[in-house]
């Protein structure tokens, strides 16, 4: 069941959301070689503590940490460990902060140092396929032009999108209906409506899409070890269009 917000709960989800984009844009600074992902973790938990949210992720599921930190081929759900990065790494951050009831939920994928120029071109593909998608979540559409719009632009700079790992509907929960695939064909799947809010968030694998999932039961990898990059956002849609809450 899909739940529409009222102007009062996107503003609680904008409150959450401005938060998470606060804390990317702060840690995001800190990933640099020689860091470890943990020490990001621990800055994320304590900034969003300080600016009076609560780590979504964290014993979501059993899931140990604030946020997921995932490097090269690791796609999602990377958790924070003693693992250092190093010039040339490319570092997936992925926050959800709940405050006042109301989850906001966004990642990024940045750079440590100089990267190569496939590395660059990968982070850049993924967020501009980010932006392919939400220029299509306007009411009157359906939520697969979100999701074909995203595979398209992604294939055919020649990457892959993952299937097993989606976009959501975001409120109340972290997770709610719909589903937003980053992969599908226009047309289908429930129409795009006031009110909606989503967490659209292509996960885009330079090589094939299969993945594995390591043994600690969270961490995707790509099988053909192939770098992957998240990027997303929360959005909104209203009358006067979309809003994306996970800005500063
Ligand atoms: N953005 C991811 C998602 O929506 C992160 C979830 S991590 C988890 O699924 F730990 F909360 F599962
Ligand atoms: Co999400």
């Amino acid at each position: 069941m899909i739940i529409l917000k009222s102007s009062r709960e996107i503003e609680k989800i904008r409150v959450s959301g401005g938060i998470v984009a606060e804390v990317l844009e702060e840690v995001k600074k800190k990933v640099t070689p020689g860091v470890r992902s943990k020490d990001i973790d621990r800055m994320a938990e304590e900034l969003i503590r300080k600016k009076g949210g609560i780590p979504a992720f964290k014993g979501y599921r059993g899931y140990p940490s604030t946020a997921c930190i995932s490097v090269n081929d690791e796609i999602v759900h990377g958790i924070p460990s003693e693992r250092i990065f190093k010039e040339g790494d490319i570092v997936s951050i992925d926050i959800g902060v709940i405050k006042d009831g109301y989850y906001g939920d966004a990642a990024i994928t940045v750079p440590v140092g100089e990267i190569s120029g496939e590395a660059r071109r990968l982070l850049e593909v993924t967020e501009e396929s980010l932006y392919k998608g939400i220029e299509k979540a306007v009411p009157g559409n359906r939520v697969s032009d979100i999701s074909c719009a995203v595979q398209n632009f992604v294939e055919s700079a020649g990457y892959s999108v993952v299937r097993e790992y989606v976009g959501h509907g975001i409120g109340r929960s972290l997770h709610e209906d719909p589903p937003v695939p980053n992969f599908g064909e226009t047309g289908k799947g429930p129409r795009i409506k006031c009110g909606m809010v989503l967490a659209i968030e292509p996960m885009v694998n330079a090589g094939k899409s299969d993945l594995h999932v390591l043994d600690n039961g969270w961490t995707a990898v790509t099988r053909d070890k192939s770098l992957s990059a998240h990027f997303e956002h929360t959005v909104a849609i209203t009358e006067y269009g979309h809003l994306i809450l996970t800005v500063l």
